[in-house]
C-alpha cells in the first residue's frame, strides 16, 4: 500500500529566528531531547512504512546533514538529497522533488514540525481518497503565526498565510500530502510579499479545484523555529514522546 507514496523532508531556510544557535549549523540538526531535530520527521515517515525519502536543504550545511544521516542504512530506508540554492520558500523547495517522486504522491514534512501522532492513519485516509492534497490541521492559541484554514465540514474553504485577523484557530501544520499534480501548480506561482514561493498558495490552488481534504491532528503538535517553540517542544517530547 505504501508504494504509492514517497517522503520529502524540507530542511532548508536560514533560521534567523534561532540565531546564534543557527550561525554555524542548520536548525534541523539542533538537539530535541536526545536526537537531532531531523530524526523526528524521518522516524514519522519510516514508522508509516515510507522507505524512500528526499531531504532538501541549503548549501551551507548540506555536508553536515549528509554526514549525520548517510545513505539511510541506519534508518532502514533510502535517502536522496537535493540542494536548495537560495531560501526561496517551501514551495520552491518542494519543486525539487519532481524527478524524485516520478509521478508518485509525496508525504511532505517541514523538518521543524514535531508532533505526537503516527502518520499511518492519515496516510491510509489519503490513500483511500486517492488524489489531490490532504493537509493536517491543529487548533492553536496563536494562529496568526501560521497558515490558517477556514473549514466547512469536510471542506477547506480558504487558507491565509499568517493573517493579522485569523478566520479560525486552525493552524495548517507542516505535514502535507500531494499528488503528482503539485509541480505544475508550483510552476504557476509568483513570489509573495516576503519574496517566497508560499506553500499556502499551492494549497489554495487545490482548494479552488475542489481537491483539498483535511484531518485534525489528535496529539500535540508544534513547530520548533523560535526559542519559545523550541523550548516547548523539548518539554512535550519528554512528557509524551512521539509515536
Ligand atoms: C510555514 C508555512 C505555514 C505553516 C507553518 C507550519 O511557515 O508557511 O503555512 O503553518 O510552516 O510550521 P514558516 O514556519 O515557514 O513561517
Amino acid at each position: 500500500m505504501k508504494n504509492f507514496i514517497k517522503g520529502v523532508i524540507l530542511a532548508g531556510g536560514t533560521a534567523t529566528r534561532l540565531k546564534p544557535l543557527t550561525k554555524v549549523t542548520n536548525k534541523h540538526l539542533l538537539p530535541i531531547g536526545r536526537k537531532p531535530m531531523i530524526y523526528y520527521p524521518i522516524e514519522k515517515l519510516r514508522n508509516a512504512g515510507i522507505e524512500e525519502i528526499l531531504i532538501v536543504t541549503g548549501m551551507d550545511h548540506m555536508g553536515s546533514v549528509v554526514n549525520l544521516l548517510g545513505s539511510g542504512k541506519d534508518f532502514d530506508c533510502k535517502f536522496t538529497y537535493k540542494v536548495q540554492d537560495e531560501a526561496g520558500g517551501i514551495a520552491q523547495a518542494l519543486a525539487l522533488a519532481e524527478n524524485f517522486a516520478g509521478g508518485k504522491a509525496v508525504a511532505v514534512i517541514l523538518g521543524d514540525n514535531i508532533f505526537e501522532d503516527s502518520l499511518t492513519p492519515y496516510l491510509e485516509k489519503y490513500a483511500e481518497i486517492g488524489s489531490g492534497s490532504h493537509i493536517l490541521l491543529k487548533e492553536v492559541h496563536d494562529p496568526e503565526r501560521f497558515g490558517v484554514a477556514e473549514v466547512e465540514c469536510s471542506k477547506v474553504v480558504s487558507i491565509e498565510e499568517k493573517p493579522k485577523v485569523p478566520k479560525s484557530n486552525l493552524a495548517v501544520t507542516g505535514v502535507y500530502f500531494y499528488d503528482g499534480g503539485v509541480y505544475d501548480i508550483i510552476k504557476t506561482l509568483k513570489p509573495s510579499g516576503r519574496g517566497e514561493y508560499e506553500i499556502s498558495d499551492v494549497n489554495n490552488h487545490y482548494i479552488k479545484s475542489g481537491k483539498m481534504t483535511w484531518s485534525s491532528m489528535q496529539g500535540w503538535w508544534s513547530d520548533a523555529g523560535t526559542f519559545e517553540s523550541l523550548a516547548k517542544v523539548q518539554k512535550l517530547v519528554e512528557e509524551a514522546p512521539p509515536k
